[in-house]
Formats: C-alpha cells, structure tokens, sequence
C-alpha cells in the first residue's frame, strides 16, 4: 500500500530558522520514507487572502520554490508544484463548501486568530479551511505534515469528507480521509526569546552568513550579566538554539563553559557563545546556500520542476475531480 503525503506551504518572504526546524525539514525527510509518493505545493492562491501584490506574490513564490530545492528536496522522488497549477482544485473547494456549515468554520482558529491580528476578513479569509480541505482531498492524501496550528484544518478537512461521502457517495468513499502527522519539531525560540515567528520580527533568516549574520545572532537578547561570572545555560535564549546544532558531547562542554564562567582559564560569556551559534548556522546551511545561489542563477531550473510537478500532480486532481464532478450529478 502506497501512502500519499501531502503539505502546503505559504510563500510569505524568506524562511527563517523555524520554518526549517519546525517543518521543512520534515517534509525533505519524508521523501526518502515514501519515496514518489510526496506531493508539497506552494500555496498561492491562500497567499491571496492576505497579500495583494503580484510582484511580491511571484517574487516568494520563486523564493520559496529555490528554498525548497536548495535545502534538499529532490524533484525526483518528491512532486513540488504551485497550488494555481493545478487550479480544479478551486472547483473542488466549490463542491466542498455545498456541504459545509456554516458553523464549521465560524469555530476556525486560523480565521479568529487572522482577524484578532487586523487582517482584513474577506469571503477567501473565511473559506480558507474549504480551499485547504480541497487541496488534501483532491490528491488522495492520506497523511499531511503539519505544524500545531493546522491541525484543525486537518480534521475539518475530515469532516468534510465524510459530509461529502454521505451526501454524494452513496456510501462509497468518493473523498479519502486524511490523517495528520505532527512532526516531532523543536519549538525554535526567536532572537527575544518568543516563539520565532515572521510577524513578531524575532527571526533568524535561512541562508545568512558572514557578518551579516554575525550582527543577527549578536541581536539575541540576553541579560546583562557580568563577564566572567556564572551563566545558567537552560536560561540563555543562544543556548537554545545552539541545541539546534550542536552535538551532545559538545553542548555539555558549552553547558560547562556558561556554569563556571570561563574557558580555559579566560573569562566566558554570551558574546563567546554567539560567536559559536553564528559558526554553526553558517557551516549547517552553506551547502544549501551555495546550491540556493545556483538556483537563483537559473530560474528556468526552477520552473521546469514546477512545471513538473504540476504535471503529475494534475493528473491525480483530475481524475478526484471528475469522480466527484459525476457523483454530484454535474456530467
Ligand atoms: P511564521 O510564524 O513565521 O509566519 P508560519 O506560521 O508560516 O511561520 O509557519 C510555517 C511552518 O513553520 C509551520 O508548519 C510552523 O509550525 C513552522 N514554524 C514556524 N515557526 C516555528 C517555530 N518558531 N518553531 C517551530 N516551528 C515553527
Ligand atoms: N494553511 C497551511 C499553512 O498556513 C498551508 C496549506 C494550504 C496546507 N493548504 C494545505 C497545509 C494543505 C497542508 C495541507 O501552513
């Protein structure tokens, strides 16, 4: 049995060191665990609920695609392709949304959260969860990677099924039902010690380096303890994230370093372990930058494996569609 996984992913500017531990790197790992079998795409059309500008919008769409290949994703044994390629699934969001209450999305988190945030509530703003359930069920996925705050989205998009199964099918599983997949992600903190996250300016972008990134970590907010004078490193927002990258052995030596104050012999303090972070990050990720910058160099690289991509994953919508176009009674 072959088992479809599934995730969407918002193009919203550069990715940053939370979306890498918290989920991309979940998902490229899942590509050698089924191989051929996963589908990611590059959720355009829901960035329209909150972005307007076509530029901006193409602009991290791209980004987001060279993000993707960069890091690892192989287009030979995981399908990477933009939602609006494959646009019958707008047609599926309408079938799906003639059985859907009202009440059903009225309960959303994502939508109360957005709009508690000052985003504008649009019809789309609202419907978003139909639109997502759509993009699951049209590809038969079976299970979907995701973060914490999708979960919801996960299981209305199981309601929905079972609705539409009830309604049209005839008791016949016309939609799957999809399971989601939490990733045993790291909850990355942020440069203040927050949640990294885009909307609260904490982050750590991908692909920094040098000084550059020297001046990003140098901004992780730390107390003002003395030099040389006993640190708690379980208290240390570098700390933290050197956890991210640093092995065993030598996080119990940095441990020992911020408890006794000083390195061999010579005082020890968060600007020595800054120095540190900042190494890591740069050698975790230059790999990635250097193919990151190829990539950028050839940006009909980067179509063609969409373009891919869409290819394959149209073929499995279509023929989603077309079942459910004939159940409903619209063939
Ligand atoms: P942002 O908060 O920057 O807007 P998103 O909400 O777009 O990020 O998150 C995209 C993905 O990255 C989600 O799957 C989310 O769970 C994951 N993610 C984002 N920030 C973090 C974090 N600080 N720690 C762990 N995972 C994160
Ligand atoms: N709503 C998801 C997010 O903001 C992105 C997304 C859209 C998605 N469609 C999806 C995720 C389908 C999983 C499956 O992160």
């Amino acid at each position: 049995m072959t088992t479809r996984v599934l995730s969407g992913i918002q193009p919203s500017g550069t990715k940053h060191l939370g979306n890498y531990f918290g989920a991309i790197r979940q998902h490229i790992q899942l590509q050698d665990a089924h191989p051929g079998q996963c589908f990611y795409f590059i959720a355009d059309y829901h960035a329209l609920t909150t972005l307007h500008d076509a530029d901006a919008l193409r602009a991290s769409v791209r980004e987001l695609a060279v993000t993707y290949l960069a890091l690892g994703l192989d287009p030979e044994k995981a399908t990477l392709f933009r939602q609006s390629d494959v646009p019958e699934v707008t047609e599926l969001a309408w079938l799906l949304a003639t059985v859907t209450g009202m009440g059903l999305l009225e309960r959303a988190h994502g939508y109360k959260d957005k709009v508690a945030k000052g985003i504008t509530s649009s019809v789309g703003l609202f419907t978003y969860p139909v639109l997502m359930a759509a993009d699951i069920l049209i590809y038969d996925a079976a299970l979907v990677p995701v973060g914490k705050d999708q979960i919801q989205h996960v299981e209305m998009t199981q309601d929905m099924a079972t609705h539409f199964n009830q309604t049209y099918g005839k008791g016949t599983a016309l939609l799957q039902r999809p399971e989601f997949r939490l990733s045993e992600a790291p909850y990355v903190t942020g440069t203040d010690g927050q949640k990294m996250s885009t909307s609260y300016g904490n982050t750590l972008p991908l692909f920094e380096s040098g000084k550059r990134l020297k001046k990003l970590v140098g901004g992780i907010v730390t107390d003002s303890t003395e030099l040389g004078t006993p640190l708690d490193p379980e208290r240390c927002n570098v700390f933290a994230l050197l956890k991210l990258f640093a092995s065993a052995e030598e996080l119990e030596r940095i441990a020992g370093d911020y408890r006794a104050g000083s390195r061999d012999g010579e005082p020890f303090g968060y600007g020595h372990a800054k120095l540190v972070l900042a190494e890591h990050i740069d050698r975790h990720f230059s790999e990635a930058r250097a193919r990151r910058e190829e990539l950028l160099a050839h940006p009909e690289r980067v179509e063609a494996v969409l373009q891919r991509g869409a290819a394959r994953a149209r073929a499995t919508a279509r023929a989603t569609l077309e079942r459910c176009r004939r159940a409903c009674g619209l063939i």
